[in-house]
Formats: C-alpha cells, structure tokens, sequence
C-alpha cells in the first residue's frame, strides 16, 4: 500500500517541499517502507529526496531547504511487488519525452505483458521490478507518440487514455511534468483513492492545488471542496488552472472495501464515505450477528475490549450495541510500528508483546470479547489471545469486522501467499482453534458492504476480492496468483530487506541514500541524484 500526493502552488518562488512532507506524514499509516519527494524549481529542474525510511527520518530543515520549487510529488510506500530495495523508492523519473516525475499507488496485473511490450516495441529499459516504474514508462512511451516538442493538454489526456487502455489492475497516481504542471488519475473501477481539492492564497489572487491519496490531507493542510478523481478519470493542473476529462469508457466504480476496514485514516473521506462512520456501522452490524452466535453457543460476554487501533470505532458501537461495558485493555505503545508492515513471521511474533500490553485487571476471570478489525495470518490473534489467557481471561471469544480473507489481494495490499492466511482451507472452529481463542465470529460479506454502501448507495460495487477470489478487473489467473506469491514470500522478502540494511544505516547517520545508482540508458528511469538540480531542455507552452 503507498500513498500519493501531488501540491502545486499559485505562486511558484515559494517553495512546496516542506508542506508536502508535512501531507506525508498524515499519509504514513499507508506505507512505512520509503519516501520520497520531487520538486520542480525554476527552469523546469527537478530536486529530490527519497530513502528507505519514515517521513520523519528522511526529512529534516537541510533535506527540505535542497528542494527547490513550488510545484512537487510526493510518495511513501510499501512495496507489494518488487522488492525491499530503496532504489525503488518513489517518485520515479523518466527525462524524455521530457522531464515526467510519476508517484503510483496500486499494482498492475498485466505486468509480463506490459514487461514485454516495453522491451520488444517501445524499447525502453525498465530498471527495477516496480510495477511503478513500468507505468511511468507505459505513460512517457503514450506521450512520445504524440510526437510533439512542446505538448500541450490534449495530448496528456490522449496519452493516459492510452495507458489506461494498455494497463489492467489497480493505480492511482499523481505524476508533475517539468515546467508544466501536476497531473492525477485513476484506474477504470477506482479501486484506490486519490482525490483533490484547493485553497485560496493569501492574497486572494489564486488558488494552491493539491492531490492526496485521502481526504485527511487536504484538511489538515488547509485545502476545501475536496473531489475524488473520478474512476477511469485524469485530471490536469497548471497556473492557469483545472482539467477533467473521462478518458475510459465507464466502468463500475469499484473501491476496495479492504480501504473501509483497515487500511485508510478515521478521518478520512473516500468516495463519499466516511471512514469513520463505515467502521462504526461494522461495529453495530457485527453486534447483531455476535449477540446470535453468542446465544447459539451458551456464551455471555463480560466485557468488549479493542484490539487497538483500528478497531476501536466498531468496537465501541458493538458494545453500545450489545449494552456491555467497553474497556480499553490493552494499551499500545505508540512509538512501535504497526506490526501488519513489518516483514518477517519471526519478526512479527515479537513484534505483538513489544506493541501492546495488556492490563490484567481489565481481563482476570472475566469472559473477554477482543474486536479485531480483520484477521490476516492470524499470527497476531493468536499472541494476542494469548496474552488475555496469560492475565486471567476465562474465555477469550474474537470478533473481526470483517469477514474471513482467504485470497490474495492482486491490487496493491500486502495479503502474500494463501497459505499464510490463517483463514486459508479453515472453517470458522478450525480458525478458533488455530489462533486459541474460545470462539470466533466474522462479520458476513452483505453486513461488509452494506456498513460501507449505506453511505452513499450510489456505490454499486466493491472489490473484495480477498474475501471472495472475485478479481473486479478479471484477467487474475492461478498462474499469476502464483506468480505474485513468489514475489511476496516473507523468506524473499527477509533476504532483500537483510540485502539493503546497509543503505539503511546510510539513512541513519543522515545521508538518505536514495538514488538508483545503476541507471540505464537516457530513456530508462535513472535516479536524480539527491537535491541536484537536473537539466531539462524541454519547456512548457
Ligand atoms: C494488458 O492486459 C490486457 C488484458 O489482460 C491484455 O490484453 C494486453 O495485451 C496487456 N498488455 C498490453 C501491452 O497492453
Ligand atoms: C457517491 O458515489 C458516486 C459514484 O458511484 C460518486 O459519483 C459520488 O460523488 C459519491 N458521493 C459523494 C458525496 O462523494
Ligand atoms: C445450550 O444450552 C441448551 C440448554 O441448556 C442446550 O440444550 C444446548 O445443547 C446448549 N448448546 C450448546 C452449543 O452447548
């Protein structure tokens, strides 16, 4: 999962980096792996910034005062294909047909084919296994074909008509064009967010332009009258102003509902819905079916606890709900990272203990309701389950809002393999029993959706694919889920991450390491060199 933004400010002498860095650390939640951002200064030269690390740790006043501009693209990322490598951090950069900056959120399913058609037709060197990447080059190779020195709107949208046509799968993406402007859309079914919204300068001469993967960052920021870019929809800005145009035909807008359930900020609204109102409709549908199973099985629950933090919203409703006391057991320690991110089984076993305790008080000798969110590879259940037993939980009964993920998510999550998920060839007792818990209960699929659609039912569709197998693109064979699970085993993925802790460290002593030092020929993706000022002939009209 990553997040995108794109900032373009009316006056162009003020510099963006440092408010794009700020906008990037409301979007951490999205990825925690590498950041980066690029900024477009006078005469259309590019700077930039990007490592492996957090927003935090790559930026400080000397990175930011380096990049100059004041329009840029900013990225943070955890990678679902490809690898650990910081020289996959983005924003990517192509410099011909001209200088083109490109920020994606999502994953392409046609990534052989599209592989392939690069190196045999378009002959452009696609330098790593981004998927990202490869979408640049799909986009400056559309460009190309227009065949202008200067270019001008229409041919923009003529080329992402053209990478739309050629790219299946899920992208969201924020690119900048040197000297010209930023520049978003959006798959055919929306399956990721990205949306936009403005703000007046100071003076009250212009408007400040921003795109952002979610909503939160617009508020913070300052930004009004946010909009989602439209499925199969790109939209244009520069100082003269908007453009929208369609440049799909319609298709079903089809956001992954996975965004609702884990993925995107409380505060954050998504195609119309509230996230936050959506996980507290999760909770109050999950209450119902819980209070059944509960009956069924001659079980009475003493008190609802959260797993935190996700499922603190839902929790609280359920237990509103159900008229059960709601106690916030157990107690995180903020400054660990979400343990969903971090690589490794091993890992994220110890990882569990070192993030949250749990207040014996809070669970001796009473019969616990835990409220997860989801339950993935069920490793993090099982400790946390265990951990309620440990101080005195008589019976340990969990809760999931959402329903069991049995399939690999194809658009841009990171669910790996099928056999890593807990829910994998299980039943709801086999899944109890795998992770130690008395009972479990998951939220249905209908009670999922409707939580979600109940706020703006002119949505008709989602992508739940990893509850389903249903693949909204279609074109997801066994033979690619396959494939996809070799890229995304946790041992590959160890052994890479174990590869490149040496750049790491380089990001520590405050020397991000973020260029791609093997660029290929001038078409390919070569990595700026940090805060350097490139050239570039081209201008915009
Ligand atoms: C991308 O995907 C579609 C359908 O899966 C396929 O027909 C097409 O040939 C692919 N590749 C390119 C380069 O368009
Ligand atoms: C609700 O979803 C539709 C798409 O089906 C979208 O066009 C509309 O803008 C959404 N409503 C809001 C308030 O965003
Ligand atoms: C629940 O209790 C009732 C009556 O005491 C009994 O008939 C039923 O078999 C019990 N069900 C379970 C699942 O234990």
């Amino acid at each position: 999962m990553c997040g995108i933004l794109g900032l373009l400010l009316h006056d162009p002498t003020v510099n963006v980096a440092a408010e794009i860095a700020e906008g990037l650390s409301l979007l951490q939640h999205r990825g925690q792996d590498a950041c980066g951002i690029i900024t477009c200064g006078p005469k259309g030269r590019f700077y930039q910034c990007k490592a492996n690390g957090m927003v935090r740790d790559i930026f400080d006043d000397s990175s930011i005062a380096r990049l100059i501009g004041g329009m840029g693209v900013g990225h943070v990322r955890y990678p679902t294909a490809g690898s650990f490598n910081n020289a996959e951090a983005q924003p990517f950069y192509v410099n011909s047909p001209y200088g083109i900056v490109f920020a994606h959120n999502g994953n392409l399913i046609n990534t052989s084919s599209l592989m392939q058609f690069m190196d045999q037709v378009s002959h452009r060197h696609i330098n790593t296994a981004s998927d990202s990447e490869l979408l640049l080059n799909i986009f400056a190779d559309n460009l190309q074909k227009t065949g202008k020195f200067r270019i001008n709107e229409e041919d923009i949208f003529t080329a992402i008509g053209g990478v739309v046509s050629q790219c299946k799968g899920a992208y969201a993406c924020v690119a900048m064009l040197a000297g010209f402007g930023i520049i978003a859309f959006r798959d055919p079914n929306g399956i990721r967010p990205v949306g936009m919204a403005s703000r007046k300068t100071a003076n009250g001469e212009g408007s400040d332009y921003i795109f952002a993967s979610e909503s939160v960052v617009a508020d913070a920021c300052g930004f009004t009258d946010w909009e989602d870019v439209k499925p199969g929809e790109a939209v244009i800005i520069t100082r003269n102003g908007v453009s929208r145009r369609q440049v799909s035909s319609p298709s079903t807008l089809a956001p992954d509902i996975f965004e609702y359930v884990y993925f995107a900020r409380p505060d954050s609204v998504i195609d119309g819905v509230s996230v936050y109102r959506s996980r507290m409709a999760m909770g109050d549908v999950l209450a119902e079916k819980v209070k059944r199973v509960l009956a069924e099985n001659n079980l009475t629950v003493d008190v609802v606890i959260p797993v935190p933090d996700t499922s603190r919203v839902a929790a609280l409703n359920l237990a509103q709900r159900l008229a059960l006391p709601y106690r916030e057991g157990f107690i995180k320690n903020r400054y660990v990272g979400r343990t969903f991110i971090m690589p490794g089984q091993q890992m994220r076993k110890k990882n569990v203990r070192r993030k949250l305790n749990a207040m014996a008080l809070e669970f001796a000798d009473k019969n616990v309701l835990l409220v997860d969110d989801s339950i993935v590879r069920g490793t993090t259940s099982k400790e946390i389950v265990q951990m309620a037993k440990d101080v005195g939980a008589k019976k340990v009964i969990v809760a999931s809002c959402a329903p069991p993920i049995r399939y690999p998510n194809v658009y841009g999550i990171d669910m790996p393999s099928r056999k890593e998920l807990v829910a994998y060839g299980r039943n709801e007792v086999e899944i109890a029993k795998a992770i130690g818990a008395d009972l479990v209960v998951f939220q249905s699929l209908p009670d999922l959706v409707e939580s979600v659609r109940h706020l703006n039912t002119s949505i008709n569709a989602f992508d739940c694919s990893v509850f389903t197998g249903d693949y909204i693109t279609g074109g997801v064979t066994e033979e690619y889920l396959q494939h996809v699970e070799g890229l995304r085993s946790d041992n590959n993925r160890l052994k890479l991450n174990l590869d490149t802790n040496v750049l790491q460290s380089d990001v520590v002593n405050g020397y991000p390491n973020g260029h791609a030092a093997e660029s290929g020929p001038p078409s390919s993706t070569a990595g700026l060199d940090d805060s350097v000022g490139l050239h570039n002939t081209w201008k915009s009209n």
